[in-house]
């Protein structure tokens, strides 16, 4: 069944972008519903909303509550959870105080269900202590806030207040809808995306990973309840919301910061594509052109996930990962048991929907005794499934 986003929308300037995040909610699939304060609708027409939604936006002040209050008490109820896109410093201190002389605040108020607020105002306004206190009031009563961005502001001033990325608050509300919360508590490792290999301060061997699945992987993990370490190769991605990320370059510097974060480990997914070589010599002015050819030595990075499987300590849980272009089941087979992993995500880069640029993959897991393939789906869809089943072997076997 869906799932109910009610999306409360106030007077500021920013109202307009609650448009757009209206219509990447709908696009992904969840049911929403808008209540507008007045002063909002002097920004944006309802119109603008209904036309998203295909529901009634709700906007009215206290006197017609009384006409709407069944709809606005079922709507409380069926929200699975209710954003307030933007939030002027004044529905914040309203909300922080209870206040409920209108549709929004009033349903606000009688509503349950995660509660995501993401102001956006000028500078001063927000840095007021006022507003600070009423936030931290908010955070108190279990609301979570997301923080506004720096920049240029539309009052021409620039600072603190700028309301956060679309995908940044949709990120935050798709953690808050996920109620089941199988990995709390857990320390969760990820890598991700390509290394690069410097050949020069101009140059460097690197691959096509996107960095795609990994960051999926360490989203669903966070989603799922863990605390999550995304270790980064370079990426052009969004870094997600509530994780901690260490970003490097090279295999060798990755290998660094895997055997920093490894030990406290419950679960460790090594989604990278690790450079398999690196340079013998790394030159320190730019290699000059020649007549002739050019020859680059090249020697073995090391290999971290056979590292990790050394090292595994009783109950830590190792997933590898596989990309091949042939005879994948020998070859995904054999990396399993050489290093030593308690689970393999294998695809083969040739077959469509799979391999690095996509937001799909089509994979097929290895365990120790058994394999299972997969139809392709999307790259947040794979990391459930990667993660729930991480889940049963932990339930089954401790990892052991
Ligand atoms: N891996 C690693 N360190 C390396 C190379 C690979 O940790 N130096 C990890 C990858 O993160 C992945 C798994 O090993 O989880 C398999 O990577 P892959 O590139 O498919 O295989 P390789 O072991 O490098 O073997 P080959 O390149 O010969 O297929």
């Amino acid at each position: 069944m869906k799932k109910t986003i009610v999306l409360g929308v106030t007077g500021g300037i920013a109202a307009f972008k609650a448009a757009q995040l209206t219509s990447d909610l709908i696009k992904k699939d969840y049911d929403v519903e808008v209540i507008m304060t007045k002063h909002a609708t002097e920004f944006i027409a309802p119109l603008t909303f209904e036309s998203l939604t295909k529901h009634n936006v709700m906007v009215s002040t206290f006197e017609k509550v009384a006409d709407r209050s069944v709809k606005h008490i079922s709507i409380a109820k069926r929200a699975d959870l209710f954003i307030i896109v933007p939030a002027t410093a004044n529905v914040i201190a309203k909300i922080a105080h209870g206040l409920a002389d209108d549709m929004l605040t009033t349903t606000f108020l009688a509503a349950s269900c995660p509660k995501l607020i993401c102001p956006a105002m000028n500078t001063g306004m927000y840095e007021n202590p006022i507003t600070q206190n009423n936030l931290k009031l908010c955070r108190s009563y279990g609301m979570h806030i997301l923080e506004p961005a720096s920049g240029r502001l539309a009052c021409g001033d620039s600072g603190k207040g700028k309301l956060p990325d679309i995908e940044d608050i949709i990120d935050k509300a798709e953690e808050l809808l996920h109620t089941d919360k199988p990995l709390y508590g857990q320390q969760v490792l990820i890598t991700a995306g390509p290394t690069q290999e410097a050949l020069d301060p101009v140059r460097f061997l690197t691959n096509h990973s996107s960095g795609k699945m990994g960051y999926e992987l360490a989203r669903a993990a966070r989603d799922m309840g863990a605390h999550v370490t995304l270790i980064s190769g370079p990426v052009s991605l969004r870094l997600p919301q509530d994780i901690t990320v260490i970003q490097v370059k090279s295999a060798q510097e990755m290998m660094e910061a895997v055997k920093k974060e490894g030990a406290q480990q419950d679960i460790i997914i090594k989604a990278a594509a690790v450079g398999d070589y690196r340079a013998a010599h790394i030159s320190e002015e730019k290699i000059k052109k020649s007549e002739t050819e050019l020859t680059v030595t090249f020697v073995k990075n090391p290999d971290i996930l056979a590292m990790l499987g050394e090292r595994k300590r009783p109950g830590q849980l190792l997933c590898g990962f596989a990309m091949e272009t042939e005879d994948l089941e020998e070859n995904a087979r054999k990396k399993m048991l050489e290093k030593h992993c308690d689970m393999l995500v294998a695809n083969n880069l040739k077959v469509e929907g799979a391999g690095f640029q996509n937001d799909t993959n089509v994979a097929t897991f290895f365990y120790q005794d058994k394999m299972e393939s997969l139809n392709i789906m999307s790259k947040r869809e794979l990391s459930f499934r990667i993660l729930e089943t991480l889940c049963s072997l932990k339930e089954n076997n401790g990892g052991k």
